[in-house]
């Protein structure tokens, strides 16, 4: 696990971007796995930026999304799907076909879910963005006695709930279930960068550090991944 502590949020988004610029620029056709959240907005920001003064291009590249709530149509504006075209798709010159989240309004889940590993099988994830949440969920894997491996539907814990519920008008309105990724998904990407900014994620980021392993902590089972970067800025490093 490489680690690299940035002084704040804007350097953490821009070593992450240049890193995501170069493995784009390296291969353009290749598959970014992305993160919605408030995190790794910087990131998207900073992309866009490279892609207005001509740095780069999306044209060839395809995305998969980590996750997405459910039941959400795609057209609501809390919806993930939405977050990405408002983000980053309609900012840059990706072709939105290429692009791939859980459909939040499938009627058969569990069919939605296979499809969506054999999407994930079939497209290869070169690299995948990971934000974390305070209780070190990744993608929408909370804290349990089992993870799952590949992707599912799941319940989100109330504490998800209450950090999400501030892009939300109330607590109430912020869904109880998503569609995410599984931590067998997540691990098939070739490389991951999971990106923590703030104090309320220092104390996951000591567990994934210097903690261990467990699935009361899902982000920790990263330090298992043969090819992982956490890039955070001091105040999610402080507890390490
Ligand atoms: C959300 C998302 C995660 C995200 C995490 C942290 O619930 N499902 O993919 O990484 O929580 O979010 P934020 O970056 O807003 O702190």
């Amino acid at each position: 696990m490489k680690i690299i502590v940035t002084k704040n949020y804007e350097e953490m988004s821009a070593q992450a971007g240049k890193l995501l610029a170069e493995i784009i620029k390296s291969k353009p056709d290749c598959v970014l796995g992305l993160a919605t959240g408030g995190t790794p907005v910087g990131v998207y920001d900073y992309l866009t930026d490279l892609f207005e003064r001509g740095e780069l291009s999306f044209a060839r590249t395809s995305s998969v999304n980590l996750d997405e709530y459910y039941p959400i149509s795609s057209s609501n504006s809390q919806s993930y799907r939405y977050f990405m075209n408002k983000k980053l798709f309609d900012r840059v010159d990706i072709d939105k076909a290429n692009t791939f989240a859980p459909n939040g309004s499938a009627e058969d889940v569990l069919a939605e879910c296979k499809k969506y590993d054999e999407l994930i099988d079939r497209m290869g994830i070169d690299v995948q963005l990971l934000g974390i949440g305070r209780n070190g969920h990744i993608g929408f894997n909370e804290p349990e006695d089992e993870l799952h491996r590949g992707t599912h539907l799941t319940a989100l814990t109330p504490d998800t709930i209450s950090a999400n519920a501030r892009f939300f008008a109330s607590v109430s309105e912020v869904p109880t279930h998503a569609i995410t990724m599984g931590i067998g998904s997540v691990f098939k990407a070739k490389k991951i960068i999971l990106l923590a900014s703030g104090k309320s994620k220092a104390d996951a980021i000591r567990q994934v550090i210097t903690g261990g392993i467990t699935t009361s902590c899902p982000a920790s089972l990263l330090c298992l991944h043969p090819d992982v970067t956490v890039i955070c800025d001091e105040d999610a490093y402080s507890l390490v």
